[in-house]
């Protein structure tokens, strides 16, 4: 179960690298860059000239942001032992001989006559006896002989045998030595290397079991989120209008989705109207608020527009804006429609707040590659649209600039930095789409980084990749959050 867990998981990290299209191109040729200087500290941003036919060109005339009056008016102001049995033995008087005196016991031993004639008739029949032996005696004699040589043969075996062993005790001896020392290797190894190595090893394992078993309770946790299909029903408030600011004055005054139709022309689509911040009226334009949704994509996407527009936190209308990106298309069609402000506000992963504001924000169409003016800044963030980066200096600084650049994706390169050059293309290093200039001082579309700060040998290209705004918090430090947002561009009553 486990394995198979790790298994899903290494395919799924080399799904979501063949995914990642824009990285693809040449991962080797970026890492050498960061380690040798102290870039944590250095502004990045620009890409410097690096010899003759190298030059940069300084912005053309662009179309300035749509400015005059505003079709809006200002409105009033939300884990036997075995016994041994011992017999006596009783002594019995022993058979036919003279063994005992008394008469008692009645048996009498046999006189002199008697016993020669006994005893001669006895000697005839012990001489053919003897005779008869004789033969058999010689017999046994014989055989005993062969016995013996038998027995002196097997002598002799036995220590022809005798010499042999002792040869392979010898053998056996020295293969013995031989086996020992490796034993007492073994044992040393097997006593100290191995179980430092186990153990080593034990503490591993201990913190792979940890993660898979935080992954499984969060894959538990998903599995539980996830039994009920996902309901992205948001209701559709039933005000609505041409953009936030019409939709607020028609009565829409609490932040959330709603279904805006800024030309009759073009069908109504869904977006997050902020009606609280600075009188609302604002729509979300761009919002990065938790790394789930990726911005290094395709021309074609920002053109369309990507992302989650609201999600319900359980109040029954779509109240929390995703992180998303409105489409080129839609944005240039509502800047073009009047005079347009742009409130772009940020925060740091220690909760501070700044904001940029510009009174005029114009996006050109895509016949233009939707060139970027804006005008009239004001905050406390830093005009990174407009001046460039603070900490740079002359045509470094001028290369930071994002005001007239034309928007560039990984797969369509306007930038400013040697146009027509596949191997300098801003989109590629910078990890978003954006208003690239050589290249950027403010990377709202970059790659979103957890806790904040990065470095050079963490970015993919060994540039400053992130979420940024140098004017804040300089090159190497990605933001929590940031958003854009617009509304129409009215004089406060
Ligand atoms: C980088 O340089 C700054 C001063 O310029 C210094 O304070 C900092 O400690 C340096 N960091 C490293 C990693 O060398
Ligand atoms: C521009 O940047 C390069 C390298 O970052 C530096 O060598 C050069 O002096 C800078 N130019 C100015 C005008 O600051």
């Amino acid at each position: 179960m486990r394995t198979l867990l790790v298994l899903c998981l290494c395919l799924y990290v080399a799904w979501a690298q063949d995914n990642l299209e824009y990285d693809d191109y040449d991962m080797d040729t970026v890492t050498s860059s960061g380690s040798k200087t102290n870039e944590t500290v250095d502004a990045r941003g620009h890409r410097p000239n690096t010899g003759n036919r190298d030059r940069y060109n300084a912005p053309r005339n662009n179309p300035p942001p749509v400015s005059g009056s505003s079709r809006y008016r200002g409105r009033p102001t939300t884990t036997s032992v075995e016994r041994s049995v011992v017999q006596e033995k009783k002594e019995q008087p022993e058979a036919g001989g003279c063994t005992h005196p008394s008469e008692e016991l009645g048996v009498l031993c046999p006189n002199g006559c008697e016993l020669k004639t006994m005893l001669l008739k006895q000697e005839k029949n012990v001489k053919t006896s003897i005779n008869e032996l004789k033969p058999q005696v010689d017999d046994l004699s014989q055989s005993s002989n062969n016995v013996f040589n038998y027995v002196n043969s097997i002598s002799n075996t036995l220590r022809e045998r005798q010499i042999v062993i002792n040869d392979n005790n010898r053998v056996v001896s020295q293969y013995t030595d031989s086996v020992e020392e490796q034993h007492v290797y073994i044992k040393e190894t097997v006593d100290t290397v191995f179980p430092s190595n186990i153990r080593v090893l034990q503490g591993v394992l201990d913190k792979i079991r940890l993660k898979i078993q935080k992954l499984e309770k969060a894959i538990q946790a998903q599995r539980e989120e996830c039994k009920e299909p996902c309901k992205t029903t948001c209701p559709i408030p039933v005000v609505s209008g041409k953009e936030c600011e019409d939709v607020f004055r028609r009565g829409g005054r609490d932040s959330q989705m709603y279904l805006i139709q800024p030309d009759a022309f073009y069908p109504a689509y869904k977006v997050f109207c902020d009606q609280t911040t600075q009188n609302g009226g604002w729509l979300l334009i761009q919002n990065r608020l938790d790394g789930s949704v990726e911005f290094g994509r395709r021309w074609d996407e920002y053109r369309r527009g990507f992302g989650n527009i609201a999600l319900d936190s359980g109040k029954g209308h779509c109240e929390t804006p995703g992180e998303y990106w409105l489409g080129n298309d839609r944005i240039s069609q509502v800047t073009k429609m009047g005079p347009t402000e742009v409130l772009i506000e940020m925060q740091d992963w220690t909760g501070a707040k700044v904001h940029a504001q510009y009174q005029q924000f114009t996006v050109q169409s895509e016949t233009s590659n939707y060139i970027l003016a804006v005008d009239g800044y004001t905050g406390n963030a830093g005009n990174c649209f407009l001046e460039g980066s603070v900490e740079l200096f002359g045509e470094n600084r001028t290369m930071t600039i994002h005001n007239g650049m034309m928007f560039s994706t990984y797969d369509r390169d306007n930038d400013n930095w040697n146009p027509g050059n596949p191997s300098k293309q801003c989109s590629k290093e910078d990890g978003g789409g954006w208003w690239y200039n050589r290249c950027h001082s403010a990377n709202p579309n970059g790659r979103y980084y957890m806790g904040g700060s990065y470095t050079a040998q963490m970015a993919k290209h060994g540039t400053d990749d992130g979420v940024v705004w140098m004017n804040w918090k300089g090159s190497w430090y990605s933001l929590k959050a940031i958003s854009m947002k617009i509304r129409p561009f009215f004089v406060p009553q």
